[in-house]
């Protein structure tokens, strides 16, 4: 252990991040950026090529931070016996849901396979993937004690972090400011990953137990979907009753505790909000427990996308047929369309043969059921005047409000971004 802190003091360890999406490459250039050399594994080629070009692969990571990173420690999985090499090696492939709603660990399993004949003692392991509790003792355990060499919490660790990270998020407080929760095989592995964590995040949390920082991270979630899914509701009673749902979030705020303000939308979408809690009810599930909260939230905040739908069909005529929807993200400042309410929007918009354009500055083109659509490259006055109607999906802050509040003939806005004009062209929904 004295030898693995020594390294990690003297910003000798190298560290090896295995898939580079929104939360991997974060975390690799966070960890370049505070001295320690980075070597970044993905699978798709094709990113590691762009990589290795200085080309961001995602909106939200600029060419100046990437400049700093080495490109020859870019590889693809041809390359994956690099992982040899690295002191610290960290998991943040995907974990997405099957269509029956189990947890698709396929993704862990395999980046877990693809580098076991390259582990080595000395080495620290941790999975970063949002994953249900028991997987990180189930899967990555469970293989690496089969090799002989490794001798898990003396001379290999075994440690799971959640990542926190809220990618285009604006934040007050730096990256590194999030509390990092940590958690280890053994005494020994959390301390080793607290040594190592220290050194990039300023607080550290040390979880109880594997599985108590893997349902924390879920749990987070599925708080968030809740309470989503809660102000989602409320938005359509007030609608009925004539009150606006902005409004009355505004006023409850202004009470000093017991009460958080979570914005009402279109739907959830990305690779958390709509998947994260369902990894709560698989377990609940196995456990015959119920899990209602997470159902109920999940139904309205699938439902609401429909709200939105009715309320824009109802609204316009026969004649009224060109729409332009501005913002595809499932969230504002991303340029991820995973789940995104928007395509929803789209689609369903698309098949009640609508025409359909689009407007995203972060999504220059889109593939929705095998076809490829294109974003519009500007809005400009004489543009926005040539719809029926906009609905304003996404609120990206770098788009001209203004702009479309004076050139639009009807606005259905479904983020507020229009929350304090009363004109009559402006449809809350
Ligand atoms: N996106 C977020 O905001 C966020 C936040 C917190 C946690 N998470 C969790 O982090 C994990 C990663 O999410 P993401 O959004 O970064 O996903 P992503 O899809 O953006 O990136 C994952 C990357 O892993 C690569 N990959 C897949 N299998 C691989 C393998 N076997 N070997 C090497 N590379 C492989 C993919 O090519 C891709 O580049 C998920 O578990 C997710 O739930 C995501």
């Amino acid at each position: 252990m004295k030898k693995i802190k020594d390294k990690i003091r003297n910003k000798q360890s190298k560290v090896g991040i295995i898939g580079l999406g929104y939360v991997g490459l974060e975390l690799l250039l966070s960890i370049n950026e505070k001295k320690f050399t980075t070597f970044g594994f993905d699978k798709d080629k094709f990113k590691i090529e762009k990589l290795k070009k200085n080309l961001p692969t995602i909106s939200t990571i600029t060419k100046q931070r990437l400049s700093k990173t080495k490109k020859k420690f870019f590889y693809n999985l041809k390359y994956v016996s690099k992982i040899n090499l690295c002191d610290v090696i960290i998991i943040c492939v995907p974990t997405p849901i099957k269509k029956n709603l189990e947890p698709d660990m396929s993704y862990v399993k395999n980046s877990i396979k693809s580098i076991y004949n390259y582990l080595r003692p000395g080495q620290i392991l941790i999975l970063e993937s949002t994953v249900y509790p028991g997987a990180t003792r189930e899967i990555v355990f469970n293989t690496i004690r089969k090799n002989k060499k490794l001798k898990i919490g003396k001379n290999f660790f075994i440690c799971f972090s959640p990542e926190r990270v809220s990618p285009g998020k604006d934040y007050s407080i730096n990256y590194s400011d999030i509390t990092k929760v940590i958690s280890g095989y053994s005494k020994n592995c959390v301390k080793i990953l607290s040594f190592f964590y220290s050194t990039i995040f300023k607080k550290i949390y040390v979880a109880s137990s594997l599985e108590s920082a893997e349902f924390t991270k879920l749990f987070e979630n599925c708080y968030r979907s809740v309470n989503i899914g809660l102000v989602n509701q409320m938005k359509i009673i007030c609608d009925k009753l004539g009150l606006k749902i902005f409004d009355i979030i505004q006023t409850a705020s202004t009470k000093p505790f017991g009460f958080r303000p979570f914005a009402p939308g279109p739907g959830v979408g990305g690779h958390c909000i709509p998947i994260d809690p369902l990894f709560i009810s698989w377990v609940a599930g196995q456990k015959k427990v119920s899990s209602d909260f997470i159902r109920i939230s999940r139904d309205v905040n699938l439902n609401i996308t429909k709200w939105v739908v009715d309320k824009i069909i109802k609204k316009l005529n026969k004649n009224q047929s060109k729409i332009l929807i501005v913002g595809m993200a499932y969230k504002r400042d991303v340029d991820d369309y995973r789940e995104s309410p928007s395509i929803e929007i789209f689609s369903k918009l698309k098949r009640k043969k609508f025409s359909i354009d689009y407007f995203d500055p972060y999504i220059s083109k889109l593939n929705i059921k095998n076809k490829t659509y294109h974003s519009l490259t500007k809005i400009s006055s004489i543009k926005l005047k040539s719809y029926n109607a906009i609905i304003i999906a996404t609120d990206h802050r770098n788009i001209n409000y203004k702009s479309i509040l004076k050139n639009s003939k009807i606005i259905f806005d479904t983020r507020g971004v229009f929350q304090n004009i009363n004109d009559p062209k402006v449809v809350h929904c």
